[in-house]
């Protein structure tokens, strides 16, 4: 059972650095928070803080030199490969700045695999597909192909898909980037209710302050260290 006062994600005292050769970029520095379910926050800071290595490490795409990342009070990072393919699959929904769609697949199909990873058939994984897309309003544009949808339509669908096996985590690293302000915002809004609806654990990263004034709150990275908002 979650408990409000620990949070769902939990960092504790991480550290990161790059070592490339004798160079050393030291990212984060003892960096510790809590994010609670139901909870959309916004990770902003100036290019090249270590917002996409924070949520990198968060999302087990890569591993933590050193502290503790958990999620419902379970230890994530550092955790052994297995364990973290199986976590990143069924709880963890990750979104990127670009799309990151399979072009050959409609959108349908985008949101279908990642459920059938997991042993889901094809008819029922469509079926929730087709229910993530009218979630996301979008509907109308699920026999598309990526290639033939706007830039906010790839977006959302990308959102769909992350959020394919339910996860108890959105990681969103400037997904609205690319997009212009209106639709940005039209698709947090529309994150928003999800993430209230569904009792998600939500972390998104984003350059535009319009848009992090829309979040519960906010944590600000700069020169390797974190001040929550
Ligand atoms: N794989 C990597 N190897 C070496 N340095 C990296 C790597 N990834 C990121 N960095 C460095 O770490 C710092 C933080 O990068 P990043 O997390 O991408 O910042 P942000 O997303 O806030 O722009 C930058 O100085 C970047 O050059
Ligand atoms: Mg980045």
């Amino acid at each position: 059972m979650n408990d409000l006062k620990n949070g769902y994600l939990e960092v504790k005292k991480i550290s990161h650095s790059y070592k490339n050769g004798k160079n050393v970029t030291r990212v984060l520095q003892n960096i510790s928070f809590k994010i609670r379910k139901g909870e959309m926050v916004a990770l902003v800071g100036p290019s090249g803080s270590g917002k996409s290595t924070l949520l990198n490490l968060i999302g087990l795409l890569e591993n933590v030199n050193s502290g503790e990342i958990f999620l419902d009070n379970k230890l994530i990072n550092p955790s052994s490969y297995l364990s973290k393919d199986k976590i990143r699959l069924n709880q963890i929904g990750f979104v990127f700045q670009s799309h990151r769609l399979l072009p050959e697949f409609s959108a349908r199909e985008n949101i279908a695999i990642p459920q059938m990873l997991t042993g889901l058939t094809k008819s029922l994984a469509l079926e929730r597909s087709d229910e993530l897309l009218e979630m996301m309003n979008i509907s109308k544009r699920k026999n598309n192909r990526p290639g033939a949808l706007s830039g906010g339509e790839q977006q959302r669908v990308a959102i769909a898909r992350s959020l394919a096996n339910a996860p108890n985590i959105l990681l969103a690293d400037e997904p609205t980037g690319n997009l212009d302000p209106k639709t940005a915002i039209s698709i947090v809004n529309h994150l928003q209710k999800i993430v209230t609806k569904t009792k998600l654990t939500c972390l998104i990263v984003t350059h535009n302050m319009e848009i992090a004034d829309l979040m519960d709150k906010k944590l600000i990275l700069d020169q390797g260290n974190i001040v929550e908002k």
